[in-house]
């Protein structure tokens, strides 16, 4: 029986055979396992100790037959060269937003809980909106074309986003209370804090009433709530053409030891409120152009904002 059963299972080459074999010795009805324990009845008691033994590995040694069987013809593929067995390819690892859309939607996301939408504008501007409209004259050094990247046909990679307070502004009648994110670019010589293209957050918000005084807490909330409530800031006096008066944002930089500007600001110029036809009599407005970059290399303590657009894994897998 023992030989007979080893042999049936050592030699089943299918799944069906394997039960087949099953069904024939170790089956619970007709098994001839099942039969060989029923015969132990009659087995004179003298000898029933040993023959319960026999019986015992037996029944042992065909059950191991038949799993290892099983474990044989289990493998379905293992025939046609594919073991379903062997460890399995790596999960391909995903990649994540860049450190700057992360930042980017951290901005207006704060920005939109002091209750300011989104606007956008285009890359490639013309000069009206780069530079008339914003109140600088055509003999002004910010036109220099050793300072923008002019295109052939008079059209400029954008200096700035202020370009796009003048679009939304054009669009709608007051009030208007927006931020705008996007790339600006100028031939400034590359060091660890600038770059040739970098980003800004431009906020205007225009009404009745506004002052320097909701500019400076505006953007004192935005630092904290972006920098931490033990951010310093500082405002210095300082002159753009399109705000009166004027200021420049510094940080106190990680490290403690230096500022650094965070941006530009100031009161939206009556001269360009009245070129966009809304009355100066009857609203003010602030305005910002904060660099993106420098934000968010403040808040995660990065030392050179070149690292943002050289691709290093090793320093984009920590965002
Ligand atoms: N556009 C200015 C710059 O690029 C910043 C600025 C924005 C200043 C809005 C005043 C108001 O430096």
């Amino acid at each position: 029986l023992e030989a007979a059963g080893l042999a049936a299972f050592r030699e089943a080459g299918s799944p069906e055979a394997v039960e087949a074999a099953r069904i024939e010795y170790l089956g619970q009805k007709q098994g001839k396992i099942k039969a060989a324990q029923q015969r132990l009845k009659q087995v004179e008691p003298s000898a029933r100790k040993d023959y319960g033994q026999r019986f015992n590995a037996v029944k042992t040694a065909l059950e191991a037959a038949w799993e290892s069987a099983k474990a044989r013809v289990d493998r379905p593929a293992a025939a046609s060269g594919l073991d379903v067995t062997l460890p399995g390819t790596p999960r391909p690892r995903l990649g994540h937003r860049h450190p700057l859309t992360q930042t980017a939607d951290e901005l207006i996301d704060l920005f939109g809980r002091l209750g300011f939408g989104v606007a956008r504008g285009p890359e490639v501007e013309d000069v009206f909106h780069n530079f008339e409209a914003l109140n600088i004259p055509p003999a002004h050094p910010a036109r220099d074309p050793a300072d923008n990247f002019y295109l052939s046909d008079g059209a400029l990679l954008r200096s700035q986003t202020s370009t796009i307070q003048i679009r939304v502004m054009e669009r709608q009648p007051p009030p208007v209370r927006i931020v705008a994110i996007g790339r600006v670019y100028r031939p400034d010589a590359v060091d660890p804090t600038h770059s040739f293209m970098f980003h800004q957050i431009e906020g205007l918000m225009v009404d009745r009433g506004v002052t320097m005084a909701h500019l400076k807490s505006t953007l004192r909330l935005f630092a904290e709530g972006y920098l931490g409530t033990d951010v310093k800031i500082r405002f210095r006096p300082s002159f753009f053409p399109f705000t009166e008066p004027s200021v420049e944002v510094d940080m106190l930089w990680h490290g403690g030891d230096r500022w650094v500007e965070m941006g530009g600001a100031g009161m939206v110029d009556p001269d360009v409120l009245r070129a966009v036809g809304y009355d100066p009599e009857e609203v003010t407005g602030f305005a910002f152009g904060l660099g993106v970059e420098r934000l968010c290399m403040r808040k995660h303590g990065i030392d050179d904002i070149r690292l943002f657009t050289t691709n290093d894994v090793r320093f984009l897998s920590q965002f």
